[in-house]
């Protein structure tokens, strides 16, 4: 076959984020081209000296069914695209010649609730070892006795022998100390007596040894502290090295209280926690180590402590950065089971011939496969606290529903003994139904009222929010009268920014928090979502006639009109409104919410919204503070408008009577009587500069790190400038290139592979890639028409 004509690109990569975004497509999936057909093919040589060897090819995660041959011939594949596999290339490959791989992906049609991603998005290795060796995530480390003195550290390994041949060996394990960077560092700290093994031909092939450590004094992996250890196992045989593996771990004790919640080496620890979905915005779902880095670093500034993964299987990178960032881990497989959540529109929900687009397709063959991947692969990860084995499933709804919800709890029980269990449920019968008691501990979403009867009914069984809030909103959009309806009779397809607005089934974040303060026993909440994430535009998912709800008829027909000019079939919305952090990466308002609350020892103090409304001079215009403080004063052009303290059981402070007039709004806040934090806000003059600042300016020459550049229009004392939309043009001189641009906005269909952005109340983004091996001086220039433009230095070493 000749692929001459192929394009060339690296992996990973996501073919849909390249767009174009289509109004036809759905927005569920985020308006991109992420179904149908792709291949990937790759001319790699082995060498002679390879025979005798074994050759695997390792996948982390490929979108979606995938299937791979080599040198024309059928290898294997897997349909989930979340999970990690292993594929022995061995039997197919010519030694000392050329030999080609291609793999298949295929993505269905709707069958997905949010954007998937693509293509080989996650990274694809070649591993070579030999006949006798440790199987794939052949090892597993826990420490089941800590003491400050000691840590017992007990690894099992798992060993093949493929050679048919008889083999003595022994295995060896040894400890020794991560740093900060995550390099080993020092001597061994301590080393395992050899367990030996003897197979013998013709006989079983595989064999489990466990090499037993005392690791003294251990350092803790703790938030604060993420420290790590790394135990190398050694497979030797007559004094010859047959494999080596390295296996990352942490020392730490996870307890799940009923009554105390969550503890982390003893300590409560209340879960602060955020629900992520895996695309990366604008980069969608290629995997990029930076990138995710980065989501977590915000995340971290605001306060959280836990990500759920939601609601599937994570890249590796991504719980690696975990482990070294101190974040705990809700481990999630499944969106669905049996009873999927996406069919054919033509087919009644119970309609018993009903066939799925989504995982529930291959549920009944995979599953199985599916979670012991899952688990094996992440069993070592120190932030790993809990195995969720499903979100939202259909089967909560049945009575016989707990049965699988059983089963699948014993796979992972079977992989895992060290953590628990869970599941997320909507329903809240699943609290008494017996579900309950098939998994360790239960998380609801969007139930806080159901956190005290079920705790009364179920003494014994841990409980917490694992899905909470979905509050939504458009950073930087402010409407008027402040209401809690999305659309309020507007077309542009944004949800104001006051924090006051859910679809009817979710809480506002204010209702969690009462909530769990009156459930100390809770483990604490997920709320959905720490960033927007591409797809589910709820509450623009589909058909905008209900923006048409409106009772006054004129209006209505204004809107009518303006919808009909607008041309829309369906509403342009490609990305969710849930974040708490646009898709851009750019805080919302509730991000200080947030950060109030879950980091109270910060001082902090927020203003909305921001002051430029000439339209509304002498109007009523309401204004919130969101503060760590437990009194705020806010003053406008120096006037008090009062100085309030908090009523018990809320969490904002609000000043509804404020009548607009340009000028400064100041708060100042206090905490027991004293100055704690001031924020200012001020009306600004026009746009008339741009301004672009680096998050690094440092960056690696590695084709892979990235620099994420936040343009902003600013007037001339340097103030954003809220409502402006100014396009924005960037070009780049040396070793980088412009990898993506974004600005938050969830109906933009402008490309993300573009040179050039319109901002969005007043922010841009740019993504800047180095190049391997190409050090020097990067130059990013942000140009906007009548506006002095902005010159950026990065420096790739
Ligand atoms: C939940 C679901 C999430 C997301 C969210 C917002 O019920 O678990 O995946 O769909 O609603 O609509």
């Amino acid at each position: 076959y000749n692929d001459a004509a192929w394009r060339s690109l690296d992996l990973p990569h996501d073919w849909a984020i390249e767009g174009p975004f289509s109004q036809e497509l759905w927005g569920e999936t985020g308006k991109l081209p992420y179904q149908g057909v792709g291949w990937y093919r790759k001319h790699f040589g082995v060498p002679a000296s390879d025979r005798g060897r074994s050759i695997f090819l390792e996948i982390d995660g490929a979108m979606s069914f995938s299937a791979v041959w080599v040198n024309g011939r059928f290898v294997g594949g897997w349909p989930y695209g979340y999970t990690s596999y292993r594929l022995d290339l061995t039997p197919y490959l010519k030694f000392g010649d050329d030999n080609v791989i291609a793999i298949r992906l295929d993505n269905p049609d709707q069958s997905s609730r949010w954007y998937p991603g693509s293509g080989l998005y996650r990274n694809t290795w070649l591993v070579k070892t030999g006949p006798v060796r440790v199987r794939q995530w052949g090892t597993f480390v826990t420490t089941p006795r800590i003491t400050p003195e000691e840590a017992l550290v007990n690894v099992d390994v798992y060993l093949e022998n493929r050679s048919g041949l008889k083999a003595d060996v022994a295995v060896v394990s040894r400890i020794y100390a991560l740093d900060a960077s995550g390099v080993r560092s020092g001597p061994a700290l301590a080393e395992s007596a050899p367990m030996r093994i003897g197979f013998e031909p013709e006989k079983a092939s595989e064999a489990m040894r466990a090499n037993l450590l005392r690791l003294p004094s251990p350092r803790l992996w703790d938030l604060a502290s993420p420290s790590l250890y790394v135990v190398e196992t050694s497979v030797e045989s007559e004094g010859r090295l047959l494999d080596r593996v390295e296996t990352r771990f942490g020392v730490r004790s996870i307890a799940f209280d009923p009554d105390r919640g969550f503890l982390l080496n003893g300590r409560h620890v209340k879960l602060q926690g955020v629900c992520l979905h895996h695309d990366l915005g604008a980069l969608g779902a290629a995997v990029n180590v930076r990138a995710m880095q980065r989501q977590l670093e915000i995340m971290l500034s605001m306060g959280v402590n836990s990500i759920r993964v939601a609601h599937n299987p994570p890249a590796p990178e991504m719980l690696e950065l975990c482990d070294r960032m101190g974040i705990l881990v809700m481990n999630e497989s499944f969106d669905c089971w049996r009873r999927g959540k996406k069919w054919p529109g033509t087919m009644k929900e119970n309609d018993p011939a009903i066939t799925y687009y989504d995982y529930a397709s291959v549920f009944m063959d995979w599953h199985e496969r599916d979670l012991r991947a899952v688990v094996r692969r992440d069993r070592n990860h120190p932030s790993v606290i809990m195995w969720s084995i499903g979100n939202e499933v259909i089967e909560q709804w049945f009575t016989d529903g707990w049965k699988l919800a059983t089963r699948l709890a014993g796979i992972v029980r079977e992989e895992d003994r060290t953590r628990p269990t869970t599941s997320a449920f909507n329903g809240a019968q699943c609290g008494y139904s017996g579900f309950q008691t098939a998994v360790d501990l239960v998380g609801f979403n969007y139930q806080c009222k159901e956190y005290q009867p079920f705790h009364k009914a179920n003494p014994h069984i841990p409980v917490f929010g694992s899905e909470t809030a979905a509050m939504l909103s458009s950073r930087g959009e402010y409407f008027f009268p402040v209401t809690d309806k999305p659309a309020d009779g507007r077309v542009d397809f944004q949800v104001s920014s006051y924090d006051v607005t859910t679809e009817w089934f979710f809480n506002l974040p204010d209702k969690e928090f009462k909530a769990l303060d009156e459930a100390p026993y809770s483990m604490g909440e997920y709320v959905w979502t720490g960033f927007d994430y591409l797809g589910e535009p709820t509450p623009y998912n589909g058909d905008p006639s209900h923006l048409l709800n409106v009772s006054d008829p004129a209006r209505r027909a204004q809107l009518e009109k303006e919808l009909a000019e607008l041309g829309r079939i369906r509403v342009p919305s490609r990305s969710s409104y849930f974040g708490i952090v646009d898709l851009a990466g750019f805080p919302k308002d509730r991000f200080y919410l947030y950060q109030a609350r879950w980091r109270p020892e910060h001082p902090m103090a927020h203003i909305l919204p921001h002051w430029n409304w000439p339209e509304r001079v002498g109007l009523v215009t309401p204004v919130r503070v969101y503060s760590s403080g437990d009194e705020v004063e806010l003053f406008l052009n120096g006037r008090s408008l009062g100085r309030k303290r908090l009523p018990a059981g809320t969490y904002r402070f609000c000043w509804d009577e404020v009548v607009y007039e340009p000028g400064e709004l100041r708060a100042v806040a206090y905490r027991q009587g004293k100055r704690w934090a001031e924020e200012t806000v001020r009306t600004t003059g026009p746009a008339s500069r741009v301004l672009a600042t680096p998050d690094r300016a440092e960056l690696a020459a590695d084709g892979a790190d990235l620099s994420f550049i936040t343009v902003t229009l600013a007037d001339s004392r340097g103030d954003l400038v809220p409502r402006s939309k100014n396009l924005v043009h960037f070009t780049l001189s040396g070793p980088g290139d412009i990898v993506a641009v974004d600005n938050g906005d969830p109906t933009s269909h402008e490309s993300f592979q573009a040179h050039e952005r319109r901002a969005f109340n007043g922010l841009a983004l740019v993504v800047v890639r180095t190049r391997r091996g190409h050090a020097g001086k990067i130059e990013l220039r942000a140009e906007s028409e009548g506006l002095a433009p902005a010159t950026c230095t990065l420096h790739s070493r």
